[in-house]
């Protein structure tokens, strides 16, 4: 066993993980808190291998992101009903029997939805605000998952919109939504959801960054439509929705939000959420 003598070790695994921004938003984190605390952005391929190892050498927690979120829960202890639900685990902490695993990306998604909406004031808020709502989500892969859960958690109604039919049927039996075939969205028109969710990579820098996945068509006052991509930070299905009124969510909300949930859940403090928000945009505008 080893132990770091002078500072505890953090990290985020996943490949290719040299752009996360992780590192900023925590480092900021721990230094604010005046916690003596490291936290490293490591390339991980093989999680039976690597796993063990990052527990030997004294990580107290890891961020997991793309492509471990799935597989890795093969690897955890104490599996719990959300991660279960939701198939994905995006947090590990280290116990003296193993690495026990949680999941803060829907955390994610309803603190920055209920963000947006009470700095916007649009109507009363929280009360029953969401219970009802329409929602599309357009992807089903890891990341819609974690969407579909936080939706249905806040009471609305899913529809899943997919490139590939068969996934978001697969999807909706899972989380009891409908869904329609991402090449059908144009039939429809504003007003058909309240609540549009982007989870594709399409849009992200270096990825199709001129399209989007969603018809403008959709975007009226009134409806949220949020991004999980976030880099840029203004997307194209960002900027559509925008341009038509509708009220923007991030996709830097959702790794804000998120974040903030696995420094909770590490330290059991509440996190420094402005410090973390402002390294985010430092970076995000320095980098990107
Ligand atoms: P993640 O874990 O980040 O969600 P994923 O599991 O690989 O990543 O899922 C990616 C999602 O984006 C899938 O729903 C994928 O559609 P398919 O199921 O048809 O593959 C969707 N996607 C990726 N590229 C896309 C594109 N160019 N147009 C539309 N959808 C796309």
């Amino acid at each position: 066993m080893i132990r770091p003598a002078q500072e505890r070790l953090f990290g985020v695994i996943g490949s290719p993980v040299g752009h996360s921004l992780s590192p900023v938003m925590m480092n900021r984190a721990f230094e604010v808190c005046g916690l003596n605390c490291r936290y490293l952005a490591m390339e991980v391929t093989d999680l039976k291998e690597d796993l063990p190892i990052l527990a030997r050498v004294g990580f107290d927690g890891l961020s997991v992101t793309v492509p471990h979120k799935e597989r890795v829960m093969e690897f955890i202890v104490n599996v719990d009903q959300e991660v279960k639900v939701i198939g994905a685990v995006n947090t590990l902490k280290r116990l003296d029997e193993g690495w026990e695993g949680r999941n803060t990306d829907w955390i994610g998604v309803v603190r920055s939805l209920e963000t947006a909406v009470s700095s916007q004031k649009v109507e009363p808020f929280p009360d029953g605000f969401w219970a009802g709502k329409r929602a599309l989500v357009v992807g089903a892969g890891g990341a819609a998952r974690a969407v579909c859960y936080a939706l249905k958690k806040m009471g609305m109604k899913v529809t899943v919109s997919n490139r590939t039919p068969g996934k978001a049927e697969n999807l909706c039996r899972d989380f009891s939504c409908n869904s329609v075939p991402l090449n059908e969205l144009g039939n429809f028109q504003a007003g058909a959801w309240d609540v549009i969710i982007q989870t594709t990579p399409v849009g992200m820098t270096g990825y199709d960054e001129k399209s989007s996945p969603v018809p403008p068509a959709l975007f009226a006052p009134g409806v949220v439509a949020m991004d999980v991509v976030y880099t840029p930070r203004w997307t194209v299905f960002l900027r559509e929705a925008k341009e038509r009124g509708a009220t923007v969510v991030f996709g830097l909300d959702m790794l804000l939000y998120q974040g903030v949930a696995q420094f909770e859940w590490w330290f059991g403090i509440p996190a420094p959420l402005e410090a973390m928000r402002k390294a985010l945009e430092d970076a995000i505008s320095g980098t990107f």
